[in-house]
Formats: C-alpha cells, sequence, structure tokens
C-alpha cells in the first residue's frame, strides 16, 4: 500500500519540519488538502502556501482540490508543484474539460467521489485518469471516522479499468487500512493518524504493510 500523509493534521508553523519528517519516514506521497469553503464548509490553504512546500521535499505532490470551480485554477496547482491534481466529480465544471485542462499542463488527472455518489459517476473518465480517490469519510475535515460503505465502490471501479489506481481519503488507521487492502486500494491518505502519531515513520510503515 502507498502513503499519502495529509498536511492538514501538520503543524501548519513549521511545514517545513513537517515534510522532512514524512520523507524521511518513507512517505510515497503528499497529499495537499484545497477547501474553498464553498464546495466544502471549510477553508484551508492554496496554491502559494502548496509552492512554498515545494523545495522541501522530493515526493510527488498529490492535490486534492475540494472546490466548485476547479477548471480555473488548475493552472495555479500546476505553477506550485503539483503531480497529480483530483478533483471532485461533485463540482460545478464540467469533468472532460477539467481533465482536459489538467493534462495541458503535464500533470496527472484524479477524481474524487465523495461516500454518497456512486461509482458509476466515474466509469465515463476512467481511461483519462491516473486515479480515483474514493471518500471514506464527508469531506472538510479532518479527524473524522471511517466509513465502510464506500469500500463496495473500490471493486466495482478495478472491474470496470484493473489499471486505473484507487486512492481512499478519511479515517484511515492501522486497523482500517486492512479493510482497505483487502479490497484492494493502492493509497491511502492518513492525516491525523500519521501527524498526531508519537512516531509517524513508524505509522507510514505500519501502513505500507497492510496488504503484503
Ligand atoms: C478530508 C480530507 C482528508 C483529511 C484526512 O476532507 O480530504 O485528506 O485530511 O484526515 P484524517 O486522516 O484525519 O481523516
Ligand atoms: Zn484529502
Amino acid at each position: 500500500m502507498l502513503v499519502a500523509p495529509s498536511m492538514l493534521a501538520s503543524d501548519f508553523s513549521h511545514l517545513a519540519d513537517e515534510l522532512k519528517k514524512i520523507t524521511d519516514g518513507g512517505a510515497d506521497f503528499v497529499h495537499l488538502d484545497v477547501m474553498d469553503g464553498a464546495f466544502v464548509p471549510n477553508i484551508s490553504f492554496g496554491a502559494p502556501v502548496i509552492a512554498a512546500m515545494r523545495p522541501h521535499t522530493a515526493l510527488p505532490f498529490d492535490v486534492h482540490l475540494m472546490i466548485r470551480h476547479p477548471k480555473k485554477y488548475v493552472a495555479d496547482f500546476a505553477k506550485a508543484g503539483a503531480d497529480i491534481v483530483s478533483f471532485h466529480v461533485e463540482c460545478d465544471d464540467d469533468p472532460d474539460e477539467v481533465i482536459a485542462e489538467i493534462l495541458s499542463h503535464g500533470v496527472k488527472p484524479a477524481m474524487v467521489i465523495k461516500p454518497n455518489t456512486p461509482a458509476e459517476s466515474v466509469f465515463p473518465y476512467l481511461d483519462k485518469l491516473y486515479l480515483v480517490l474514493v471518500m471514506t469519510v464527508e469531506p472538510g475535515f479532518g479527524g473524522q471516522s471511517f466509513m465502510h460503505g464506500p469500500l463496495l465502490k473500490v471493486r466495482q471501479i478495478k472491474e470496470k479499468n484493473p489499471s486505473v489506481l484507487i486512492e481512499v481519503d478519511g479515517g484511515i488507521n492501522a486497523q482500517t487500512v486492512l479493510e482497505c487492502a483487502r479490497v484492494g486500494v493502492d493509497v491511502c491518505v492518513a492525516g491525523t493518524g500519521i501527524f498526531k502519531a508519537e512516531d509517524p515513520a513508524a505509522v507510514i510503515r505500519q501502513l505500507q504493510a497492510a496488504g503484503r
């Protein structure tokens, strides 16, 4: 299992140190949660903060856009150093146009589905996507409890397109990751589980070992 620590749970006053911690700890991606206060009832950080983090690690940046209009901001996140940009199927833009915009900047496109959105909603786009992110909490806040129901969608998406990577996000810890590994999840995001732990590197290794 690949592991993407979510910076949302890190200490924002020491971002460089927090990035070093997870880089030295062997993380696979850095997960960056962008919230606009409209698509979700919370505001986090945007492209300038991501650009400031970029020099502090060589790990791929996995940018999760929880914003109503991703299309017009894709260029900013590409310039800030995003390697993967994911946007919600529930956003207010046309998904084909957002994917085209992401590809035009040489970034890997990904789509996200909320817990109550059916897997079928991403089927028309799978051939163009690098990754599908299946939310296991309602987006907007870190530290929520893991929802089991959305895992049913992992197999449905894999059956439709075995080559697209599946990522899960929300409430992932040493226990819930095992369930994710069983259904074939490739990447897990963990915020609280990693950054609030006494030994973040040990948690990263434990999550990575799931499914091996
Ligand atoms: C929620 C975010 C998640 C969040 C996960 O809207 O997309 O990435 O940071 O946090 P934990 O691991 O604490 O549930
Ligand atoms: Zn996220």
